[in-house]
């Protein structure tokens, strides 16, 4: 019997694990149960995808399953075969419902786009693009921090100097896709590429950086990564409006670099960053710099946010097709997404735990991060993950 406790500290408890067995000789139980039945229940749509996505994905359900059974919340899942292997049986890339079902859930979990077998950029503007684009995901938030025990390529840098976020803007720039051919396949063809830059879009993606960065509340520096001294009409935008919404943000300091000069500082000095945001093309291109110092593809987790929407979480490397099938592939970075997810959901304290249960992984267990060299197979790592996040 435990009758000095409330409900509410009882089923605390019990979701702490720790009164499992008082649970049934309470004659309180009842309404235990019930605050249980009413706890949160969340919608996830789940594309494994291509390649290595599918193996990747199954260990980051594992952990986030985990982290459910812990933390008192429940996940349903809805599997979605969008990919490379649907597209060459059906000739489609999305189903025609395909967006309207992925705005219906809570949150995405993505494993990753890309098939050998099909020609570069169908399933990659068809898919991931058009779903970042057409649910709004305005930003795609790149955490790049080394864990403990992982081998880092900088000399003399360890997860102390390595420990910044990059806010890329994700809906507009060269990626819209807008351009032109002229005189196409003659000796005086022009290709023509746009980079479209519009203050909305500009405004939204910076002021989110600002929010975040006073949220995350470290060295309260946001960096703005441009190159106003070449692309003098995007930038002069980017900078303008920076320093505009700046005026706003009293507490963060603000910073500039130029995207070629970033490239430097992070391998010289990573330490100097807190969040960097920038636009979309720049942010693709440093955030693989950024994933290759925090230990490589097999760690590097993002998110496409949509703060108002529905949000799309992957490992940000790529679909790996050499590995597929093999059991050998990092699971890591689809498990951090799966952390981020959470996160997002605003199940914080889930988030947390599983990035404790990977840096006790990484810092006591994995031999490398690298594919086929971790000393474990794909899915001891999300065995042991899963553990810790039980446990820790
Ligand atoms: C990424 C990828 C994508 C991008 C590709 C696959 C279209 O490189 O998520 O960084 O360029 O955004
Ligand atoms: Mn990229």
């Amino acid at each position: 019997m435990i009758p000095a406790l409330s409900t509410r500290s009882c089923f605390n408890l019990v979701r702490q694990q720790s009164l499992r067995a008082l649970l049934f000789t309470d004659t309180d139980f009842i309404y235990i149960l019930e605050e249980i039945e009413m706890s949160k229940a969340y919608s996830i749509a789940v594309i494994p995808g291509d390649g290595t996505g599918p193996e990747v994905v199954r260990e980051s359900i594992k952990v986030l399953d985990a982290a459910s059974r812990r933390f008192g919340f429940k996940l349903n899942y809805t599997t979605y075969d969008f990919g490379g292997d649907r597209y060459l049986r059906t000739g489609e890339v999305l189903p025609e419902s395909a967006l309207d079902d992925l705005r219906g859930h809570d949150a995405i979990l993505l494993g990753a786009i890309g098939h050998p077998d099909v020609k570069p950029g169908i399933l990659e503007k068809g898919i991931l693009l058009r779903i970042r684009f057409e649910l709004d995901q305005y930003i795609n938030l790149r955490p790049v921090k080394l864990y403990p025990g992982v081998d880092c390529p900088l000399k003399d840098k360890g997860p102390d100097d390595i420990d910044f976020v990059v806010v890329r803007e994700n809906t507009e720039g060269l990626y819209v896709g807008g351009g032109a051919f002229l005189r196409k396949g003659t000796p005086n063809e022009v290709a023509i590429q746009e980079s479209v830059n519009t203050r909305h879009g500009v405004e939204r993606c910076i002021r989110y950086a600002f929010d975040y960065c006073r949220k995350r509340n470290r060295e309260k520096t946001l960096t703005l990564c441009g190159k106003t001294n070449v692309l003098t009409y995007a930038w002069d935008l980017w900078q303008r409006t920076f320093k505009e919404v700046a005026g706003e943000y009293t507490d963060i300091k603000t910073e500039y670099a130029h995207v070629d000069a970033i490239t430097m500082w992070f391998v010289k000095n990573p330490e100097w960053f807190d969040v960097i945001v920038t636009d979309n093309m720049f942010g693709d291109i440093i955030t693989d710099l950024g994933a290759m110092i925090q230990g490589g593809m097999g760690i590097a987790a993002g998110g496409n946010i949509n703060p108002e929407g529905v949000s799309m979480f992957e490992p940000i490397g790529g679909s790996a097709p050499k590995y597929t099938g093999q059991n050998v592939i990092n699971p890591l970075a689809a498990i951090c997404a799966g952390g981020m997810l959470l996160d997002y959901l605003g199940e914080e304290t889930a988030a947390d735990t599983i990035e404790r249960a990977v840096m006790e992984v990484t810092g006591k267990h994995l031999k490398s991060l690298a594919a086929g060299r971790m000393g474990y197979s794909t899915t001891e790592v999300g065995d042991m993950v899963a553990n810790f996040v039980a446990t820790l």
